[in-house]
């Protein structure tokens, strides 16, 4: 039995904090998780990662090509292997953020974009994914420190998508939402804008229930 988790949302949701206190949960239940994480988690992976956050001008389709390499690559030589030796799997980030991303935000065709995804995971979806959802104007905040939490300070050569402008991620954020409605079954929103601890209780309450449905419960 494995079970495979993606965390999605924009630029600031928290997506890498809550997966980091998601697999000290995990790992506290005794639960055996890897977390994985897009553009990246291979060294192609990371290439691609600088990539396609950086300045280099480049076609929605161009853009999209390249996180489906790094996918597949991830998919391939990370998440299948975990998945068959009954891992569980997060991944912070997966194949919805190009269906958001390029799809809803760069306004390629959704099912285009679906199809390229499928070739590059080989249909592999993950079990359940959980929207850290927030307001863009408040998640960018977070982004360039202007809410006064002291921001990334990400190097301005890569820092492409946090530079687009706000309408880019009105569009990301309506593209999940709409991705949640169509999947209930599979999608659990969460509000992000609560504090990381609070978010954090959240995202296990829906874990912890996933892993005792499947039997996987750890000494928790
Ligand atoms: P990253 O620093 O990982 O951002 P975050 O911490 O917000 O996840 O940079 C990845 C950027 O790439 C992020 O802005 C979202 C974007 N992205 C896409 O546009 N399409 C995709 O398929 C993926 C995986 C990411």
């Amino acid at each position: 039995m494995s079970l495979f988790l993606s965390i999605e949302g924009g630029d600031g949701a928290g997506k890498s904090t809550q997966a980091g206190l998601l697999m000290t949960r995990l790992k506290a239940a005794g639960v055996d998780a890897l977390l994985a994480h897009e553009p990246g988690g291979t060294a192609f992976g990371e290439q691609v990662r600088r990539l396609v956050k950086g300045a280099a001008p480049r076609s929605p389709m161009s853009e999209l090509f390249l996180f489906e390499a790094a996918r597949a690559q991830l998919v391939r030589d990370v998440i299948r292997p975990a998945l068959d030796a009954g891992r569980v799997v997060v991944t912070d980030r997966y194949a919805d953020s190009s269906v958001a991303y390029q799809g809803y935000g760069r306004g390629l065709d959704l099912d285009e974009v679906r199809a390229l995804n499928r070739a590059a995971t080989g249909g592999l979806t993950p079990d359940a994914t959980v929207l850290l959802e927030i307001a863009p104007e408040r998640a960018l905040a977070r982004v360039d420190g202007s809410d006064g939490a002291g921001g990334r300070a990400d190097d301005p050569d890569q820092a492409r998508f946090e530079r687009e402008p706000l309408e880019f991620h009105r569009r990301v954020a309506d593209g999940f939402r709409a991705l949640a409605s169509e999947e209930p079954e599979r999608w659990f929103v969460v509000d992000a804008s609560a504090s990381p601890d609070r978010v954090a209780e959240k995202v296990w309450a829906i874990v912890s229930h996933l892993l005792e449905i499947r039997g996987m419960g750890g000494h928790a």
